[in-house]
């Protein structure tokens, strides 16, 4: 018998101690150790021999390799994984249950089928539930091969012998590998099966999507040590309440980050949408005040979203801040700039500020849409409804240029825009007007009087 070592590991980052502690010192979560055992011959380095095998060579010699994508068929989809799936690639879709994991994949190997096989692993449900899923997405095909299967061993073994165009592990959290004895969905569990089938996607050349999880907190299983194995992770999100779904990429070996794919959830599974701006605009109110439009930029790709936002007396003695879609900290600082900078009075007023259609914006350029709605709202005046904005604010109140000023102008214009603010660095620069009527603006000051009249 080889001897039994346990130890204990935070579910949360994989930190490792040889007691139990109440809160993990490296990630700070509480209550995350659990204890695992491990047999004395360690295993760790598996992955590290596997990969080390090959010969050092010139880069010049190497030919191939990464070069060829294959479309799924799903424009949305392509789009966030830069053109296609690269062979070989390991792919990771995190998301919280329900919102459409499955379906999404589903729907991808159905037009993957059109190149050949496909595997489809599910350790959640049983083939015969995901034949009710298939009938109610209208796909049918020889060629979608379903197992289910939990055991890493059963699966490579099964994909060998099929050698499928391309595989689904629905979810990587059932997974487990005979080498390791702790309960699968742990790290240690999660972090080695992913990395074997990353072995075998790299030796086979197939491509493996990975369904993972999301926990309360918001995060994969085992995050860190999840998001540095794979090529690319693609996080799945939207509003139970609204039937957008936005997919949206975080990391690309193949690609660039921040890109996303827009879904609409009906009845029949997900309907890719072209025009988000239109859908995000649909319900807007006009000539009401603390609304405006932003035109932001997501990856590549432009979008209009219309920013909310509420300025009310405080009843209590602490004035509540709300925000949803957008950084808290970052709305906090910019009330912060419009008290000192543009003298507005907002010590004792709640401010909630929301992006509409669930959306979630990280890029700065949202710093204007957030500082026009919040002074509209105070002041009770509506913005003009063919007026939108962009642009990133500093700390002294000055507007600082962003990246891309034409496409988002294009954009706008587009959909019927008549009249852009934005930073004075950017309006200088404009070479295709589309007929748009240009206000560049040097600080928050100008910013206001240009939306406020
Ligand atoms: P699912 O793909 O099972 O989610 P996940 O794998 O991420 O847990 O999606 C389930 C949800 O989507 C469920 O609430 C029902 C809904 N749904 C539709 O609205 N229309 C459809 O055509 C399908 C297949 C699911
Ligand atoms: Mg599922």
């Amino acid at each position: 018998m080889p001897k039994i070592k346990t130890f204990y590991q935070c579910q949360s980052c994989g930190y490792t101690s040889p007691k139990w502690l109440g809160r993990c010192p490296d990630c700070g979560t509480w209550n995350s150790l659990v204890e695992e055992r491990k047999e004395a011959v360690t295993r760790q380095s598996s992955f590290l021999t596997h990969l080390g095998k090959s010969e050092p060579q010139s880069l010049s010699s190497i030919t191939g390799g990464y070069g060829q994508r294959t479309s799924t068929g799903m424009k949305e989809l392509d789009r966030v994984l830069g053109s296609g799936v690269v062979t070989g690639s390991v792919i990771l879709v995190g998301g919280d249950p329900g919102i459409g994991k499955s379906t999404l994949l589903l729907q991808a190997l159905s037009g993957l089928s059109r190149y050949g096989r496909v595997l489809y692993v599910s350790g959640e449900e049983s083939p015969e539930q995901i034949k009710i899923r298939a009938e109610r997405l209208s796909i049918n095909s020889n060629e979608i091969i379903l197992l289910s299967e939990t055991s890493l061993e059963g699966i490579i073994n099964t994909a060998s012998k099929l050698s499928p165009k391309i595989i689904v592990v629905d979810s990587i959290q059932t997974v487990y590998t005979e080498e390791l004895v702790s309960a699968p969905g742990s790290v240690s569990q999660v972090r080695e099966c992913a990395a074997k089938l990353m072995i075998f996607a790299k030796r086979s050349d197939i491509p493996v999507f990975l369904v993972g999880h999301v926990t309360k907190e918001g995060t994969i299983a085992g995050p860190r040590v999840l998001e540095h194995i794979v090529d690319t992770v693609l996080y799945f999100e939207g509003d139970r309440g609204h039937s957008y779904r936005i997919l949206r990429t975080v990391k690309n070996r193949f690609g660039s980050t921040n890109e996303i794919g827009v879904f609409e959830m009906s009845d029949s599974g997900l309907i890719e949408v072209e025009n988000p701006s239109e859908l995000f605009l649909l319900e807007r109110p006009l000539n009401v005040s603390g609304s405006t439009v932003v035109a932001s930029l997501e990856g590549t790709r432009p979008l209009m979203v219309e920013i909310q936002s509420l300025v009310s007396q405080t009843n209590f003695g602490m004035p509540r801040r709300t925000t949803i879609g957008v950084d808290f900290n970052r709305v906090n600082l910019l009330v912060a700039v419009l008290e000192k900078r543009a003298g507005l009075h907002l010590g004792g007023m709640d401010i909630f500020v929301n992006v509409v259609g669930g959306l979630r914006i990280i890029e700065p350029a949202v710093d204007l849409g957030i500082i026009a709605t919040i002074a509209s709202s105070l002041k009770n005046i509506p913005i003009d409804p063919k007026t939108f904005v962009f642009g990133e604010a500093g700390l002294s109140g000055e507007i600082r240029a962003v990246t891309q000023a034409e496409a988002r102008i294009k954009e706008a214009s587009k959909i019927g825009f008549k009249r852009a603010v934005m930073p004075l660095g950017n309006s200088e620069k404009i070479k295709n007007n589309p007929g748009l009527e240009i206000i560049g603006v040097k600080d928050v000051e100008d910013c206001l009087e240009a939306v406020l009249t």
